[in-house]
């Protein structure tokens, strides 16, 4: 299962909160990372010194990708654990194929083939728009303009990701306390995945 939104949603928070209402079965993993490869991944992507272009960009993002599901989250599936993971392949769609403008299409095919066709059981949208991330950060008159437009755009990608697949997305208000939000990731859950749900107890 995967938690997706733009910058500041949360998703970090809940991703954890969800693994520890889980217990022992859960296993959290974040992209970029999780394994040698993605952390130096990571690092790359998150240099201000080194200039990449949107292709690369892209790939890079696959590449530790791939890493993470040959490595880590197959291995978990095979031994039966819920892998939750704090961003995963839409990500890439929204932020490289729409708001970087590189293609739906062009971006899903590498990433099939990065991730030998894996796709999350649920995915959890926290939505919050880019006026109340900034606001969160409390720097909302420093948040640069264009940094907005880009979170607006990624907010707008994953609101049609989740509109074209409605079985495997499910919304959540994010701009509320992290336990109210946490409650509904619950509820989320325990719908969508019955056998899971009787590990986390009653509602
Ligand atoms: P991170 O520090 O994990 O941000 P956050 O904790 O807010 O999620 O950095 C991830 C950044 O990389 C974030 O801005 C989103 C971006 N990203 C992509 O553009 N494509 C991807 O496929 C992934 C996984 C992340």
């Amino acid at each position: 299962m995967t938690i997706e939104g733009i910058d500041r949603a949360g998703k970090s928070t809940q991703a954890r909160m969800l693994c520890e209402a889980l217990g022992h079965v859960a296993l959290l993993v974040r992209e970029p990372g999780g394994t040698a490869v993605g952390e130096h991944v990571r690092e790359l992507l998150k240099d201000p010194s080194v200039e990449i272009g949107a292709e690369a960009e892209a790939l890079l993002f696959a590449a530790a990708r791939a890493e993470l599901v040959a490595r880590v989250i197959r291995p978990a599936l095979a031994e039966g654990r819920v892998v939750v993971s704090d961003r995963f392949l839409d990500s890439s769609l929204a932020y490289q194929g729409a708001a970087r403008g590189l293609g739906l299409e062009e971006v899903r095919r590498i990433n099939g083939w990065a991730t030998g066709g894996l796709v999350p059981d649920l995915t959890l949208l926290l939505e919050l728009d880019s006026a109340a991330a900034a606001r969160r950060r409390g720097e909302s008159d420093r948040f640069e303009s264009e940094g907005r437009a880009l979170q607006d755009q990624v907010l707008a990608a994953y609101e049609r990701l989740a509109t074209a697949e409605p079985s495997r997305w499910r919304r959540i208000a994010a701009d509320r306390p992290e336990d109210e939000v946490h409650a509904d990731v619950l509820g989320a859950v325990r719908a969508a995945l019955p056998k899971l749900a009787e590990r986390v107890g009653p509602a």
